[in-house]
């Protein structure tokens, strides 16, 4: 909710003044910040760690420590972390930013699917809310749909809610993912187009072409590799290639430049941006540990059912959450 500014916070001016705020207010509080690789460069800069989905998920459990965990993120991430952690307090520092894939399958539809083809595994992505994962069988990210799929005793499963890595696992794994709902999607992955790559391609013969398998079949069909965004970062760093053209939104540049000083990184479609991963600013950061907002929550009931496929998804990656 909009707030006028006090006279208070107005006297923090500076991005140099917030940031020492913020530094002096986490080791007050014992706060972990933790920063999603789409993030703006300056919250990315400033997080202990930046990773993907699922590396942000085993950082928050990693701490054990940490009383406070500000998730520069977006809702479903956030709401891992309080499933996961329950003992700490987990913070958004924008309560509004909420990832419109993860609205896309709501849970009252699981129970549809479910009557539609009983006895077929259901498997979420983590791009889900906490009471649509309380329904599903096992959770998976980009980073291990392709593991979490292979690793079931079933030729076909039900995978939602995004269509394009549905398409994906399926291609890998030569079993049949039915999606669920039939079209679920990102709206910042579908920006891009095999047309503009191609096109890029054509005027930079040498780059490598690194994608999110959130984008079409088509765009994944011309890229030269498809993984999560962390793993995109890798494959960048072990790659011979010097120069990639990248199919993802475009905070990941930041970290793609700064882990790779002198690799070129070409964005496949400059107006890739997921308005909700850019909420999360430095003034919105101060305001969350000054001032406890917002707190995450994740009613009881829910948090322990939806625990049980995210653990299960771990299980299946061989990561033991309790080794801390
Ligand atoms: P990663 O798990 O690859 O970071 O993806 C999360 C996401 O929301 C991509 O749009
Ligand atoms: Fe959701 Fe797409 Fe934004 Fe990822 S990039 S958080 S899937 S809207």
């Amino acid at each position: 909710m909009w707030e006028p500014m006090s006279a208070e916070r107005a006297a923090v001016k500076t991005d140099q003044d917030l940031v020492n705020n913020i530094l002096k207010l986490k080791k007050e509080r014992k706060a972990l910040i933790l920063a999603h690789n789409y993030q703006r460069p300056e919250v990315q800069d400033l997080a202990d760690y930046v990773d993907d989905s699922v590396g942000l998920a085993k950082r928050a459990v990693e701490e054990p420590d940490a009383e406070v965990v500000v998730h520069c993120s977006v809702d479903f991430m956030a709401e891992t972390a309080v499933i996961l952690n329950p003992e700490k307090k987990v913070l958004m520092p924008s309560p509004g930013a909420r990832c419109p894939m993860a609205a896309m399958l709501p849970a009252f539809q699981i129970h549809l699917w479910k009557e539609k083809y009983p006895g077929i595994p259901i498997v979420l992505y983590v791009n889900t809310h906490a009471e649509t994962k309380a329904e599903c069988d096992v959770c998976c990210t980009s980073a291990n749909a392709v593991k979490v799929v292979e690793s079931l005793d079933s030729d076909t499963v039900l995978f939602g809610p995004d269509a394009n890595l549905a398409w994906y696992v399926q291609q890998k794994t030569g079993k049949k993912t039915i999606p669920i709902p039939e079209r679920g999607f990102c709206q910042t992955h579908v920006l891009f187009l095999k047309e503009d790559i191609l096109l890029l391609k054509e005027e930079n013969p040498s780059a490598e072409v690194i994608a999110h398998p959130e984008c079409s079949p088509e765009v994944q069909k011309v890229a030269d590799f498809v993984g999560s965004t962390t793993q995109m970062c890798t494959h960048a760093t072990n790659s011979a290639a010097s120069k990639f053209i990248v199919a993802t939104e475009m905070g990941i540049l930041h970290r793609l430049k700064r882990e790779n000083p002198k690799k070129t990184f070409i964005p496949a479609y400059e107006g890739a941006w997921c308005v909700n991963m850019k909420l999360n600013t430095l003034q919105r950061i101060y305001l969350a540990l000054k001032e406890d907002r917002y707190k995450v929550e994740v009613p009881r009931d829910i948090a322990r059912k939806a625990k049980l496929p995210l653990e299960r998804m771990f299980e299946m990656m061989n990561i033991d959450l309790d080794a801390k």
